[in-house]
């Protein structure tokens, strides 16, 4: 059994192979800035220096066949992969290496490989069966390639929009992103010894609503706010079988995610019942004593990680060396360094690694068809019709209409988000060429970057707008590295602002003042303050980072080839002097207005329009909550349209009186439907008995007797606990 093969294996390694397993290294292109495309032969000769100071390429591949180092990130394609695994198959226990990815939306990071919509236009979908699959996708395809462990999903609620990695996240309702996290977690480790990966969920815990909004700053978060917001997705997909967990950069009331044992060990082993391994984010280990000053050494950082938890650190050297000393003087328990090592090795061995771990180069199968159509799939149920007035859209495809397109993110690559490569431009369909595609009259113009829009740009918006019958203007962010233009969204971009970067609202203006219909599409991965879009434009669409086929399920949406359905995993709020802003808070949260600004929010959680109406009707819900058990709920959904839809149910939950405050309402079961035109369907749902609990004033979870009030669109009904 996998069990005995672990602890013959443990029982033959010596102290230092054991730590070796609990140390990672960024992989040698990296290290020497090269690219996919630069050849492995006479690597130490090329490239930047001292990416680790003080190390060459040659100490690595020697640490590799000394067993010393167990796991690598960034390593650049599968050549580089197998080079590294045949060094590691050199060492004396020929133990194989995991290789780390953080393959968030498809293996995106890899040149060639298919991009789907980032996580917050996933859950727009509401589709857990969709992130299924786009996960078991990403995962075949990371295989294929000589990859093993994603780091994803990201579970952080999303409640802060200043903070630039929100896109990253499955939006705000803590339920939400549980579900999600659980379909990425089966959609990745799928069983498959070729093509199943391990699942990281990140970051523990309670790092997304940062002081000031900004990716690292601390966090004060109560007892009940843990319970109820930030470790609910953690227990979902810990529940699913979630293989590793990492630690998150901030201090969580005082001390540091790395260096706390209560939320390392107590929360999330003992109470959460987590049994795989902890993964230290990049650096910050170190980050204890150079950032937090919790340590006052490197040395006693790493000391401080590992006793509280921390069984693998992400960031290379200064961590092997000092571990196995401090082992060696009793600093560190052997039983630690056992309990980590085992979980490891427990995982190469079930991901088939010992029997298999090089990969052929002339498999490697990306972008199959299968894969193309769910992104394409994913893109057009991820969009969100939020305004259209006098039904402006879906527009005829014809010559007769002229169109004029323009805006910062037309022709571009944003679409893809965070965390991928530059794809070829032959893989993407931006949205010019997909308005190319169209039989319309068309003009374009290529405006400046979000940080470049001149007066220039601004007259000749009016002047063609009003030149032309429609203006469809393609704002928002971007969340692209290693481009020339200022990045405004993504990992550490992070605004104080939520109005759209730069002058993007003048081009609204400027359009709107041409008098024609207007027509704002949102690229972004976070909600941002469009108040002047609501208030000028006939028609928005918020279209997320909706990936490489973004462009054509655009097109496929404002052509009326595709009905929208996406809805809000976020609320959008007014302005950052709203944050944070979210639906299901308690009650008193706006008994009172503010003096200068709306105190409503733009658009809530779960906003999203069609083309066609769709009507619910006759909600039945069990009278009483009996036995633990679910409640069973039945109602009618029909569609009054023309075009399919598909519809996503939510259903909400009240508790009417309790012991403690409990939020105006939450989500408590999601469901989505497919509504030919005209048809009307029976739905029967079961909301889980612990959609009703709450923690009370001892801190317990559970479910109080009295009245619960649930809702379904604009129906309710009430059970009851006798
Ligand atoms: O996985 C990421 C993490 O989410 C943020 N810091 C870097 C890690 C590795 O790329």
């Amino acid at each position: 059994s996998v069990e005995e093969r672990v602890d013959d294996l443990y029982s033959r390694m010596t102290l230092k192979e054991k730590v070796g397993q609990m140390t990672q290294y960024v992989g040698l292109k990296y290290m020497q800035g090269l690219t996919i495309a630069d050849q492995l032969d006479d690597i130490e000769n090329q490239g930047r220096k001292d990416f680790y100071p003080g190390l060459e390429v040659k100490d690595v591949k020697d640490r590799v066949k000394k067993g010393e180092i167990g796991s690598f990130l960034l390593v650049k394609g599968v050549d580089e992969a197998n080079f590294l695994q045949r060094i590691a198959l050199q060492s004396r226990l020929k133990i194989p290496l995991l290789i780390a990815e953080d393959a968030i939306h498809g293996h995106a990071r890899y040149e060639g490989a298919t991009v789907f919509p980032t996580p917050i236009g996933m859950a727009s979908t509401f589709d857990t069966l969709l992130v299924k699959k786009m996960a078991t996708i990403t995962a075949k395809e990371m295989r294929q390639t000589g990859c093993h462990w994603t780091f994803s999903p990201n579970v952080d609620v999303g409640r802060d929009a200043r903070w630039g990695r929100i896109g990253e996240t499955f939006g705000e309702d803590p339920f939400l992103v549980g579900e999600m996290g659980r379909a990425m977690v089966k959609g990745y480790q799928n069983n498959s010894l070729e093509s199943s990966v391990l699942a990281c969920g990140k970051h523990f815990v309670a790092g997304s609503q940062p002081i000031r909004g900004l990716n690292f700053s601390p966090m004060d978060v109560s007892e009940r706010a843990l319970n109820e917001i930030w470790l609910p997705p953690f227990e979902s997909i810990i529940n699913e079988g979630c293989a590793t967990i990492m630690a998150a950069h901030h201090d969580l009331n005082g001390i540091p995610c790395h260096a706390n044992k209560d939320l390392l060990k107590t929360r999330l082993r003992d109470s959460l019942g987590f049994n795989g391994f902890v993964v230290s984010d990049w650096m910050d280990v170190k980050r204890l004593h150079s950032l937090h000053k919790i340590a006052s050494s490197q040395e006693e950082a790493n000391k401080l990680a590992v006793n509280a938890g921390v069984d693998v650190n992400m960031h290379g050297p200064g961590f092997f060396e000092t571990v196995v000393s401090q082992v060696e003087e009793g600093e560190i328990s052997e039983k630690r360094i056992e309990q980590a090592v085992k979980s490891i090795l427990r995982y190469k061995f079930s991901l088939g690694l010992f029997e298999k771990v090089l990969v052929d180069p002339s498999k490697v199968n990306l972008r199959s068809d299968t894969a193309k159509s769910l992104a394409l799939e994913a893109a057009q149920k991820s969009m969100v019709l939020l305004k259209n007035r006098s039904n402006l859209l879906p527009l005829k495809n014809s010559k007769q209409t002229r169109i004029f397109l323009t805006g910062p993110n037309a022709n571009n690559q944003t679409i893809l988000g965070d965390w991928t490569a530059i794809q070829k431009d032959d893989q993407i369909i931006t949205i010019l060429e997909a308005f190319k595609n169209e039989p319309i009259t068309l003009d374009y113009y290529a405006s400046g970057d979000h940080s470049n829009i001149s007066d220039k740009d601004i007259e000749e918006t009016k002047l063609r707008a009003s030149e032309s019958d429609i203006t469809v203007l393609v704002l928002g962010d971007n969340p692209t590295r290693s481009t020339e233009v200022v990045r405004t969204s993504g990992e550490n971009s992070d605004g104080a602002n939520l109005k759209l970067f730069g002058r993007q609202d003048e081009l609204i203006q400027a359009a709107y003042d041409a008098g024609k219909p207007v027509v704002v599409v949102i690229i972004s991965g976070k909600p941002r303050a469009i108040k002047k879009a609501k208030e000028l434009a006939s028609a928005i669409i918020y279209a997320w980072e909706p990936g490489e086929f973004g462009g054509q399920a655009l097109a496929d949406i404002i052509f009326g080839r595709y009905n929208p359905s996406g809805k809000l995993p976020i609320t959008i709020p007014v302005s950052s002097g709203q944050l944070p802003a979210f639906y299901n808070h308690r009650p008193a949260a706006y008994f009172r207005s503010y003096n200068d600004e709306p105190t409503e929010f733009l658009y809530e959680f779960g906003s999203g329009m069609h083309y066609t109406t769709v009507t619910y009707n006759n909600l039945v819900v069990d009278d009483e909550i009996t036995n633990e058990q679910p409640v069973s709920i039945k109602f009618s959904v029909s569609n009054s349209g023309n075009l399919p839809v598909d519809e996503t149910i939510l259903v909400y939950v009240r508790d009417n009186y309790a012991s403690v405050t409990t939020p105006v309402k939450s989500l408590a079961a999601f469901r989505k439907v497919k509504l030919l035109p005209n048809e009307t369907k029976l739905i029967e749902m079961k909301i889980p008995y612990k959609a009703f609990s709450l923690w009370n004033q001892n801190m317990e979870r559970v479910v109080e007797k009295g009245d619960f009030t649930i809702m379904v669109d604009e129906m309710k009904a009430t059970t009851q606990l006798k």
